[in-house]
């Protein structure tokens, strides 16, 4: 079982350090934990359990303190809230002791998690002093998963649920809640947003209860994704208009059964009036009539609706504008526990997008992220593309809404506004692969979306480098080695896809170059490229910023080279702040990218030996298909840019004229 990916992170080795091994064998000799089921026996089972392997000998749980050596998990609430925790070293009952203190259950889940990192990443625990609470309230994995199983730009297999074969469940449902709850996930959506209304059918509801039970003993709610027509598709009705009376009447009715089967179900998740999906729109109301609609029945149970912000018309000149331009005036209108869910940027997941325009502009709305996690345009399970880099990126782009440091952070957190409901979502990378996510190293996009939901501000190294010395061990060098490609993989996919953030050079997999299918997207002709989104000449869409944003991104002498091309159209001869031509460019940045590729499967191929043959085999293969990939991208992209400028490249001699 230690030779493929199926436990992800959560592998327990024997500690290889001799003397930290002592170390803990010493201070970790057993787990004292009050006699309870749900979160806190859930914690003491996987202390126990985890320390157990790691420490090569037996860590019982015990109900209280008995000899040397307790590790003391407990609960006391805080003003940092149910979800924080602290590990400390102090006595307990007149012995020394290493303490785990949760505000709540859930705190203390998360805090035995973090001394378990500790362990397996090697940290000594001398100097033991730690207090940490989530930024984000909600922190949320979003599932694409149907109801037959398949999964909507889903890389890794089919659903890891299951749904055929609940309430029946497996050791992977436990090995999925165990992994979302160690990196401090506490919902799950598990339905696709474009919804089967089938999932809240009562056999289904029955169905899903042991599974939300399982979920529970990890802090993680439930959620289901709604499809918008259900009373007409399941309760017969002649229309969905959330203000007719038969409508709400159902829709309360339905709600109210639901949670009769699932008391803690966290809420629900709509697309509407978006991709073909049924919406308030078609009866002539808005999207906050429709969310209103939801959160009304909603509300006596506790639960929340997120309402998507994703809308557009297929139509490239409008996407960057639509969704700002539909919501905006709706801000304010917007149940308490309503909250809009905005992709992080105005387009869709694409390479690079600078941050949406709507986080900053809803001060009187509740208002989360939603991240994509599987990579649908990022090289899916064959490109090595870490993206934590890139959700830094956005989270710390600052506003400006409310002045300097108006971070996409702090208003999604809630803190802006003085809003309770806030956080971010993540449209996962999991599928029923052994190794749940095909690529070997794709399962630290996994980790590392929950470790940023916890705290936005953890460095990506520290997290990559964690992620690492769980998944493969301490050893020096594999270390360096996995979390140097890790996180130099986002800026090298973007060098040899994505020139100066044109999006879209893709065909409808999202997946194989093509520049010629959209060009309404890069608009290149014979003299430049790029899409004018200019208030001055172009579709306005600069004009959503607050200043100084608004101005940077106007102005083609301010605009950040990275975003030239998503912002403006400019001749081929333009020259960008690091001296070069954007034609120049264009092709240097291609020939670099696809060239760091062969360095960066040459760099995975000196670990054999290092690592076990299988894991290092299957991510071999995989280095091998991005690199032809890679390849593909530079020609096709370098070929067209020469196709349509006709201007050569001064650096290399490989196209014939
Ligand atoms: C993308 C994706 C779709 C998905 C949609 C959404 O467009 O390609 O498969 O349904 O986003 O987020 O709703």
């Amino acid at each position: 079982p230690d030779e493929d990916g199926s436990r992800l992170w959560l592998r327990y080795p024997l500690v290889a350090d001799r003397r930290l091994l002592d170390e803990y064998r010493r201070d970790l000799r057993y787990v004292v934990a009050p006699d309870t089921d749900g979160p806190l026996g859930s914690a003491a089972g996987e202390l126990s359990r985890a320390l157990t392997s790691l420490l090569g000998r037996d860590v019982p749980i015990r109900r209280k303190v008995d000899g040397a050596g307790p590790l003391v998990l407990r609960t006391a609430a805080s003003d940092a809230g149910p979800e924080s925790y602290t590990l400390r070293r102090g006595r307990v009952d007149g012995t020394a002791a290493v303490i785990i203190t949760g505000g709540a259950d859930r705190g203390a889940l998360y805090g035995a998690f973090h001394l378990l990192r500790l362990v397996q990443t090697h940290v000594t625990l001398d100097r033991l002093d730690v207090a940490e609470r989530p930024r984000n309230p909600l922190r949320l994995a979003n599932h694409w998963d149907n109801l037959d199983g398949s999964v909507e730009r889903g890389y890794a297999g089919r659903s890891v649920f299951g749904f055929a074969e609940l309430p029946e469940l497996t050791e992977r449902h436990s090995t999925y809640a165990r992994a979302l709850a160690s990196v401090g996930l506490n919902g799950t959506v598990i339905n696709n947003v474009n919804a089967n209304a089938q999932f809240i059918a009562p056999e289904m509801l029955f169905k899903l209860q042991p599974l939300a039970a399982l979920l529970r003993g990890w802090g993680i709610s439930l959620y289901l994704s709604l499809n918008f027509a259900s009373p007409m598709i399941l309760g017969g009705l002649t229309t969905a208009d959330p203000f007719d009376a038969g409508v709400k009447d159902w829709w309360r009715t339905k709600i109210t059964e639901i949670y009769r089967a699932i008391p803690d179900l966290g809420g629900f998740l709509v697309k509407a009036d978006s991709e073909g999906q049924p919406g308030p729109i078609s009866y002539g109301r808005t999207h906050a009539d429709g969310a209103n609609l939801i959160a009304e029945a909603a509300a006596p149970h506790g639960g929340i609706v997120m309402w998507r912000a994703f809308v557009h018309d297929f139509n490239a000149l409008e996407w960057s504008n639509k969704a700002y331009e539909t919501f905006k005036p709706l801000d304010g209108k917007f149940a308490d526990n309503a909250i809009v869910q905005i992709k992080n940027g105005p387009i869709d997941f694409q390479v690079r997008e600078p941050a949406h325009p709507l986080f900053g502009a809803l001060p009187n709305t509740n208002a989360m992220m939603e991240l994509q996690v599987t990579q649908e345009y990022t090289g899916q399970s064959t490109h090595l593309c870490y993206l934590v880099p890139q959700w830094q990126e956005v989270y710390g782009f600052d506003t400006h809404a409310e002045g300097s440091g108006t971070t996409v952070a702090k208003i999604i957190s809630g803190r802006t506004y003085g809003r309770e409901l806030g956080g971010v979502a993540g449209v996962m990378n999991l599928g029923d692969d052994t190794d749940w996510t095909r690529h070997q190293l794709a399962a630290a996009n996994t980790h590392g979306y929950g470790r940023l939901a916890w705290n936005p501000g953890l460095k990506a190294r520290d997290i990559a480098e964690e992620w690492t010395r769980q998944t493969f061990g301490n050893d020096q060098r594999e270390v360096a080695v996995i979390t140097g490609l890790l996180l130099g993989s986002w800026q090298t996919y973007l060098d040899y896809t994505n020139p100066l953030g044109v999006s879209f050079l893709i065909k409808g997999d999202h997946f194989t170059p093509s520049p010629q299918t959209n060009t309404g997207w890069h608009q290149a002709d014979a003299e430049g490229t790029g899409f004018d989104r200019t208030v001055a000449t172009g579709n306005g869409f600069t004009g959503f910023y607050h200043r100084p944003v608004s101005d940077r991104f106007e102005n083609l002498s301010d605009c950040p080279d990275e975003l030239l091309l998503f912002l403006h159209h400019v001749p081929y001869g333009h020259r960008l702040k690091s001296g070069k031509t954007v034609i120049q460019h264009v092709y240097d940045s291609h020939f670099d990218g696809a060239a760091e590729v062969g360095r960066m499967r040459d760099r995975w191929r000196e670990l054999r030996g290092r690592i076990d043959a299988k894991r290092w085999a299957d991510t071999a293969e995989r280095f091998d298909r991005h690199r032809e990939q890679a390849i593909l991208w530079r020609d096709t992209i370098a070929g067209y840019y020469f196709a349509a400028s006709r201007v050569l490249d001064e650096r290399r001699s490989w196209v014939q004229v």
